[in-house]
């Protein structure tokens, strides 16, 4: 647990932006593209559309919109920015991955120092914590954070039971020394390696290297076990939560709004139920976007700010989990 001292500044979260694919892709298109039907999808997952990256299009065009949102909306100025993470499953390219891309295209200096940081779908979580620790021990004021994903490039779109769950985003946001918004009260992040495998894609790594894939195609798409999944992302997210709480010093009845990372709603009920809080007070997105993964966070964060849903002073509590198995907590007072 990374316990934000007292005798230290609480970094703050000073703004987020997202990047957000125009294609569409929704239920029923995928009726014609796989067995499956809008009411299975619906009622499984809570997923009516996605968003999806156009053929011709680069997955870090997305975190430098993103990008430039968030440092337009900060105040700290694009010059300020002393560090970028991008949290993503996968790069636009496995070396250098996607940071350079990110930060050439941002037009940062040539001495910026940056890279991508791999947590699975709780990537945008760690990447707050990273963050805030390097700002809080290395002497960092301005960090750019970035959770990109273009998982429409890696699910096999022949898959009823993985394609109809993804779609690509990024959301990014500037985590500070000093702010009015987004002030870090606690963040916690974990990891259970025993379940390693429970979302895995096994092909372009050095196990099984990119110059194989015409022989092994089937392992170069994301694959999951759906159900080990579901468990273990409940138990997760609710012990990352009451781990942030704790930290903190205040009761889950304190706790204003509820952003979850959006994998499935029954995912996202279960957890509700098991906290015992009440459905109303939980940030939901994702019949719109499906799970954009380390996006989830900033893309539900940034619409209940804009909606007025959240609002200054209310506490916020972010929860993911991932590939990894990875996952986390962060506690926010907006
Ligand atoms: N359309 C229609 N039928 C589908 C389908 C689809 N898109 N996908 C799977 N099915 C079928 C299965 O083939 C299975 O058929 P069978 O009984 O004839 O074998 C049936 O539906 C039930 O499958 P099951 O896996 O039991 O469904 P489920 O209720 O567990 O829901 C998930 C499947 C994937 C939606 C669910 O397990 C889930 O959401 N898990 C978490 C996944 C996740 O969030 N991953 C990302 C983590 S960051």
């Amino acid at each position: 647990m990374n316990k934000v001292k007292e005798e230290k500044e609480f970094p703050y979260i000073s703004n987020v932006g997202v990047g957000i694919p125009d294609k569409v892709i929704a239920n029923e298109e995928l009726e014609q593209i796989v067995d499956t039907s809008d009411e299975w999808i619906t009622s499984r997952t809570g997923i009516k559309n996605r968003h999806v990256l156009k053929e011709e299009e680069d997955p870090s065009s997305l975190g430098v919109t993103a990008s430039k949102e968030a440092i337009s909306g900060a105040p700290a100025d694009k010059s300020d920015i002393d560090l970028v993470i991008t949290a993503t499953n996968i790069s636009d390219m496995p070396i250098p991955g996607s940071s350079p891309f990110i930060t050439r295209e941002l037009g940062f200096s040539d001495d910026i120092p940056f890279f991508d940081l791999k947590a699975g779908c709780s990537g945008f979580l760690y990447a707050i914590d990273v963050a805030i620790n390097m700002i809080r021990g290395d002497g960092y004021d301005d960090v750019l954070i970035i959770g990109l994903e273009a998982l429409s490039r890696v699910v096999n779109w022949e898959d009823r039971s993985t394609c109809v769950l993804f779609g690509d985003a990024a959301g990014a946001a500037v985590v500070s020394s000093g702010g009015t918004t987004g002030k870090v009260l606690s963040s916690s992040i974990k990891g259970d390696p025993t379940k390693a495998e429970l979302i895995r894609l096994e092909g372009g790594g050095t196990r099984l290297p990119p110059a194989e894939g015409n022989e092994a195609n089937g392992r170069y798409y994301l694959e999951m076990e759906g159900k080990g999944v579901f468990k273990s992302a409940v138990n997760m997210m609710k012990r990352s939560s009451l781990d942030v709480i704790e930290d903190a010093g205040i009761e889950l009845s304190d706790v204003d709004w509820i952003v979850p990372h959006q994998a499935n709603i029954r995912i996202i009920k279960q957890l509700a139920k098991s906290l015992d809080v009440r459905m109303d007070r939980v940030v939901v997105n994702l019949d719109e976007y499906a799970n954009t993964s380390t996006a989830t966070i900033p893309l539900a964060l940034k619409e209940a700010v804009d909606e007025e849903r959240i609002q200054s002073g209310d506490l916020v509590l972010l929860t993911a989990f991932g590939a990894g198995a990875a996952y986390g907590a962060t506690l926010l007072e907006w």
